[in-house]
């Protein structure tokens, strides 16, 4: 199962949140006792012959093949924010508008369309009514928290719903949890996808109700510095993409660039995240 982060630390109930968010991800180097997560430079990775090289490219063996897709050190990252959003796998990108462009193009095509909030940071906006909007993907922009104008916006085309746990900059509070049962009702359920920077992990945890993308920017408070942007996708694994194959193709049809690999047959807990890595 290649690219799954495995976030099994978290898991173990001695180990809180505080824990979590200094250590989940990265051991000390057993070589030389360093406690620090290193920067692994490296853009290659060595195999160890042809066949071990053929199983990590075809997704049946996990490990490092080639920087842009993995790295030793934004997995640590990845696998920390997985560990502290109780997601089931991660990946850590540049910047939070990154992990948005990836998390949303890895769904939604030409001819698709969303149902957002309209309580969303102006640059997500732009990203719906522009980017997104260009290459001819229609987003649909509904009152934060009026459910019934988010299921009345929902056509057969509608991939996703998209919220802001928090708004920027109207702080205003999204309900999740009613937002994610409306989604799961519709006869042809979509995943909720939650940006979480505001709100951040440590108050809550969309995984918890059911949103089946969580989006960070860890350039706020996750990084808490303001020295570093970066950005995270999480996946929840809670959303079954198996349901409607033709619907969910880029999940559970086979995948072309992946010598037909399906997803969600590949990385059954965590599909949405390994594709994210694998087509990055
Ligand atoms: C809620 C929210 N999401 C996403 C972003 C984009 O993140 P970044 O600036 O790391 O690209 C921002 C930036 O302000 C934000 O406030």
């Amino acid at each position: 199962m290649a690219f799954e982060l495995n976030p099994d630390f978290a898991k173990d109930p001695e180990k809180h949140f505080n824990t979590l968010q200094v250590h989940a991800g990265w051991s000390p180097d057993p070589t030389t006792g360093s406690a620090a997560l290193p920067i692994y430079a490296s853009a290659a990775f060595q195999f160890d012959d042809a066949d071990d090289g053929a199983a990590k490219f075809g997704l049946a063996k996990p490990g490092n093949i080639y920087g842009r897709l993995t790295n030793t050190t934004t997995d640590a990252v990845a696998a920390r924010v997985a560990a502290v959003e109780g997601g089931t796998g991660a990946v850590a990108v540049a910047s939070g508008h990154a992990a948005e462009i990836l998390a949303l193009t890895n769904l939604v095509g030409a001819g698709d369309e969303i149902v957002a909030s309209d309580s969303l940071y102006g640059g997500t906006w732009n990203i719906f009514l522009h980017t997104l909007g260009d290459l001819g993907v229609k987003t649909t922009f509904v009152e934060n928290n009026d459910i019934d104008a988010f299921v009345a916006a929902t056509t057969p085309k509608t991939k996703l719903w998209y919220v802001e746990t928090i708004g920027n900059p109207l702080v205003d509070v999204a309900d999740v949890p009613a937002l994610v049962q409306a989604a799961n009702s519709l006869p042809s359920p979509v995943p909720v996808f939650v940006d979480n920077t505001f709100a951040t992990p440590y108050l809550y945890r969309p995984a918890e109700d059911g949103a089946a993308v969580v989006i960070e920017s860890l350039t706020k408070w996750i990084g808490g510095h303001g020295a570093t942007l970066g950005g995270a996708v999480i996946d929840t694994g809670k959303f079954n993409w198996k349901q409607d194959p033709e619907k969910w193709h880029t999940l559970a049809k086979p995948d072309p660039s992946y010598h037909g690999a399906v997803f969600a047959d590949v990385a059954p807990a965590a599909p949405f995240s390994t594709r994210v890595l694998g087509k990055r």
